[in-house]
């Protein structure tokens, strides 16, 4: 890649004689297209986007000599923005033509057979559209040397240090050829979107509208760089540009020499035999769109052979052998009923619109939060607004923009409440601070909402504890602080209403279990303001049990690595609060409790004999909790993981293991069960490198 000037605007002169129309077309296009790549603040949905761009393309198609320079349908992206170095691609980095229907994919394998005058099925390889920001990586010698965004498609922007940070883009490469480029996609997961948005909330900071947006954002953060935002990016691999070894053959080769070469991609993907299959796996991948830890928005199909492709070649913007076959849209239109004001578990006002239900991304929606009195004037939400409705994934439904032409007259702007609607207290909103609460202890509505966070599946996990459950326990007055819960009797149960007896067991088991949980557990069981589950594991690492925790000054927690100032003020002042020690007292008087560990400096390299290795837990160890073995392997230097890859040195199989044992066995991780694993964290059990050194050792 070479770097070089900014590109000229187009010269006025082009325009003459062109319709207004069309004039007007690109203009409003190209604006849309500026807000949504450049500033990451789309103000329309991408479906009215592509309603505009139909009508152009159709008048362009009709008369070919209006055409403008500048027409959006000229380039596959978005100009680079100001600041930052650009830098000219190696090859120009392609887009995908799109089809939306089993008709369309039908269409596409036609043409394809009909170019090649070949009866038999061609087989395509399947992959997720994975719906974030595209990339070209760079190697030279190995050594990764320039990160570009997609830009215009012929030049992009130089994000190269910011992707450096990025923890699944390789800096280092053995046996790469001596240059490589690599096309993938930077996706911030759906869980860390989230994440992130609560933050921003809290902050007063706007929000993202969707995680491809705020992975567009964090990569191409020029000022005050945010380094934790960018390591929860990840970046997939789905084609390589230059650099290819002569023997690969085929996409799904490709994909094996990215896998080899230390690259993530997609393994939700797999080859098609034909039209037929490639529809079928469309719609298996939509079913399992909800479940994926990333944002998708389709499945992309490439002829599988690459002499093929070759053959096909290439049309102006996409090649003619892939095509991006598009799920449903996800933005929807409809009408604002109303808008209320709901109080959480910390007291905080919400607004929330309540909409005239809308099937969108799969699920009826007819309510969506407005976050706060600044995210409602900053949208100008009305009662009556036509607004645009956007649900992505598992993501919560957001009011992504005001349709301002369909505002009814007479609308008013809208305001929060002085005074919270569930106990009629005087809110308060502290001056610099975006979130209005309800200053009220006792309020009702406080009390509800932290139960529910209690029993959450981040928090104690208290299985079948619902809304509907801990309405009924708080009308009875069975429960006045969240402790009360651990006091709960199967008595006291039984006297509620439709509460069976089997229900009744249930929950006191649900109860027990809960009551052994850890210290990051609980701490987020907590609700200190800004401590998710990262921030709650960091404390946990550094202090090993609650009472060193809470007796740690602000000083002392941003010592900590990923612990920033404002966290650890609200961490300090939470512990500071009498109310909140007496609760966590009765708490454990009830028999909460945790495994205590070895204080130890997170941001170490852990030491011990199993540092280094990482561990999978399946299925349940008799005579051991999970967080008892978590603890104690980590204890010894070891570190638990979630997923089961090449990297994983044990996997630890219980009773009734499932798919992580079939996985271990595949890969050929070492599969231990309870008995070993007692054995080795005992030392009894050699590592490999210990029996490898034996071997070395030992008289031949
Ligand atoms: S291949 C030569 N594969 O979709 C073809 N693109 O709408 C280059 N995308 O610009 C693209 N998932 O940013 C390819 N599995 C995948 C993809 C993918 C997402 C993006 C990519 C591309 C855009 C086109």
């Amino acid at each position: 890649m070479t770097v070089t000037s900014r590109r000229k605007p187009p010269s006025p002169e082009a325009s003459e004689g062109v319709p207004s129309r069309i004039r007007e077309l690109v203009a409003d296009l190209n604006r849309h297209l500026r807000l949504y790549h450049v500033e990451d603040a789309p103000l329309i949905s991408d479906s009215e986007y592509d309603r505009r761009f139909r009508e152009l393309e159709e008048l362009e198609r009709q008369h070919p000599e209006w055409v403008l320079p500048d027409s959006p349908t000229r380039r596959v992206g978005a100009p680079p923005a100001e600041g930052f170095t650009t830098v000219e691609h190696l090859r120009p980095m392609l887009s995908l033509d799109n089809v939306m229907d089993a008709e369309g994919m039908q269409g596409f394998d036609e043409r394809i057979r009909r170019m090649l005058d070949r009866e038999d099925p061609v087989a395509f390889h399947g992959e997720p559209k994975l719906d974030g920001a595209s990339l070209e990586l760079v190697y030279q010698g190995g050594a990764l040397s320039v990160a570009a965004t997609r830009g215009d498609g012929r030049e992009g922007e130089d994000v190269t240090a910011n992707a450096r940070q990025i923890l699944s883009v390789p800096l280092e490469l053995t046996g790469a050829p001596e240059t490589l480029s690599v096309y993938g996609e930077v996706l911030l997961p759906i869980k860390a979107f989230e994440r992130l948005n609560r933050n921003r909330g809290e902050r007063g900071q706007e929000l993202f509208v969707n995680p491809r947006n705020a992975a567009a954002g964090s990569l191409r953060q020029l000022h005050d760089v945010d380094v934790e935002r960018l390591r929860s990016l990840e970046f997939r691999a789905y084609a390589v540009g230059v650099g290819l070894p002569d023997g690969v053959a085929t996409q799904r080769e490709v994909m094996a020499f990215l896998a080899e070469l230390g690259f993530v991609t997609s393994p939700e993907s797999r080859v098609c035999a034909s039209v037929a299959e490639a529809i079928a796996y469309h719609e298996e991948l939509g079913a399992k769109r909800s479940d994926l830890p990333v944002e998708i928005d389709g499945s992309v199909f490439k002829v599988d052979s690459l002499a093929i492709q070759r053959d096909l070649g290439m049309l102006s913007r996409s090649p003619r052998w892939a095509i991006a076959f598009k799920f449903p849209a996800h933005q929807e239109h409809t009408v604002v009923e109303d808008i209320f004001t709901s109080v959480g578990r910390t007291g905080a006002l919400t607004p929330v619109a309540k909409l005239r239900p809308v099937f969108v991304g799969g699920v009826t929606v007819s309510n969506a939060s407005l976050h706060n009195q600044d995210e409602v004037d900053r949208k100008d939400v009305r009662v009556g607004d036509t607004v645009v409705i956007q649900r992505a994934g598992d993501v919560i439904p957001q009011v992504v923009s005001v349709v301002l032409d369909l505002r009814p007259k007479r609308t008013k702007r809208w305001v929060l409440p002085s005074h919270c609607p569930v106990c009629g207290t005087e809110a308060v909103r502290p001056e610099g601070e975006a979130v209005t609460r309800c200053p009220n202890p006792a309020c009702p509505a406080k009390l509800r909402n932290r139960l529910l966070h209690i029993a959450g599946r981040g928090a104690l996990d208290v299985d079948g504890l619902g809304e509907k459950l801990v309405e009924q326990l708080l009308d009875q007055g069975l429960v006045e602080t969240p402790p009360d819960l651990f006091a709960l009797t199967r008595e006291s149960l039984l006297g509620l209403e439709r509460m069976g007896e089997k229900s009744a067991d249930n929950l006191i088991a649900a109860l027990d279990k809960a009551r052994d949980t850890t210290l990051p557990r609980f701490l987020i069981a907590l609700g200190i303001p800004e401590v998710g589950a990262g921030v709650a594991e960091l404390l946990a690492t550094r202090f090993g049990d609650l009472e060193p925790l809470m007796a740690a000054d602000a000083e002392t927690l941003t010592a900590i690595e990923g612990v920033g100032p404002i966290i650890a003020e609200k961490v300090a002042s939470h512990f500071a609060d009498e109310s909140v020690r007496s609760e966590i007292e009765r708490f454990r008087s009830q028999g909460v409790r945790w495994p205590v560990s070895e204080p130890r400096d997170p941001s170490a390299e852990p030491e011990g004999r199993l540092a280094g290795h990482g561990f999978v837990l399946t299925g349940t160890l008799p005579g051991l909790s999970r967080s008892e073995a978590k603890a104690r392997i980590e204890a010894a230097g070891g570190k638990v993981i979630s997923a089961v890859s090449k990297k994983t040195s044990f996997v630890i199989a219980g009773e009734s293991a499932g798919s992580k044992l079939r996985k271990a066995e595949e890969l050929g991780v070492r599969v231990l069960d309870l008995e070993g694993l007692l054995a080795l964290l005992a030392g009894e059990l050699p590592l490999e490198e210990e029996e490898a050194a034996e071997e070395a050792d030992a008289p031949s």
